[in-house]
């Protein structure tokens, strides 16, 4: 699948935590239409400035209908830091959509679906949940988060329950996202997160005999699998995050 760039205009621009912000933009006009899992890089500073690298962000929502393209991310060093300064009718360039994303058809087929997200991981989730639904399978979410919970209003439509967890206790089950999961009783489970609690759930996927697949982060230059910065040892072979996944088998990629 081909990548383009274009200049879209910022529509909206929320902070749903003091540092997590969901950013919608103009759908672009040309290129592929995004899909759960994929990522697009995004720039919002001229060539010459500093970051030098376009910050990797994942899909978090499209709205054909609306023609809008949604991304929900975590404030975290220079680059989106400027990106949380973008304001209404200010433009930024997007390059994707980018990425091996999940395949939702192909999942529903799998029965009963298990969606597992972390932190700031729920982002591609949400997308995710919508193509599952649309597919005839809602899924069940469960998700953890340090001790502040937000986004999941949005997830409601498209699940068939949501539970949640929290290190703090502040909000549902007090402990990790993974106490929540019995993957025996899924046809598939997949996940979004940190590493060790990707880890945790292929773990559990595995003793049970659930396929999981798992979709990773990791540093990247140009997005496009040219730079090989982003590539990962897996069970058969280096691949590259940003072109062969970032979603893989998580036994393939995971030690368990
Ligand atoms: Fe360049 Fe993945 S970021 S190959």
């Amino acid at each position: 699948m081909s990548a383009t760039s274009c200049n879209v205009r910022v529509l909206r621009q929320k902070a749903l935590a003091p540092d997590i912000r969901r950013l919608t933009v103009a759908l672009p006009q040309e290129g592929p239409m995004p899909h759960a899992g994929q990522f697009y890089m995004l720039r919002a500073w001229a060539a010459s400035e500093s970051p030098l690298l376009s910050r990797p962000i994942s899909v978090h929502d499209v709205d054909e209908q609306e023609r809008t393209l949604t991304f929900l991310y975590q404030i975290k060093g220079e680059g989106t830091q400027k990106l949380a300064h973008l304001a209404w009718g200010q433009t930024l360039t997007l390059t994707g959509p980018c990425g091996n994303g999940f395949d939702a058809a192909a999942a529903a087929k799998a029965g009963k679906v298990a969606v597992v997200g972390g932190g700031i991981g729920t982002a591609p989730l949400l997308l995710l949940c919508k193509e599952l639904s649309a597919a005839g399978c809602r899924p069940d979410l469960m998700v953890g988060f340090r001790d502040k919970v937000y986004g999941l209003e949005a997830f409601e439509p498209y699940c068939a329950k949501i539970d949640i967890a929290t290190d703090t206790g502040a909000v549902g089950h007090h402990g990790l996202v993974t106490d929540l999961l019995d993957p025996a009783a899924y046809g598939l489970v997949l996940t979004c997160g940190p590493g060790v609690m990707m880890r945790g759930v292929a773990k559990l996927c595995q003793a049970a005999g659930t396929p999981c697949l798992a979709s990773l982060e990791n540093k990247m230059a140009c997005g496009l699998g040219a730079c090989l910065g982003c590539t990962c040892h897996t069970k058969v072979g280096p691949k590259t995050v940003c072109k062969d996944g970032p979603v893989f088998p998580a036994e393939e990629v995971f030690e368990l």
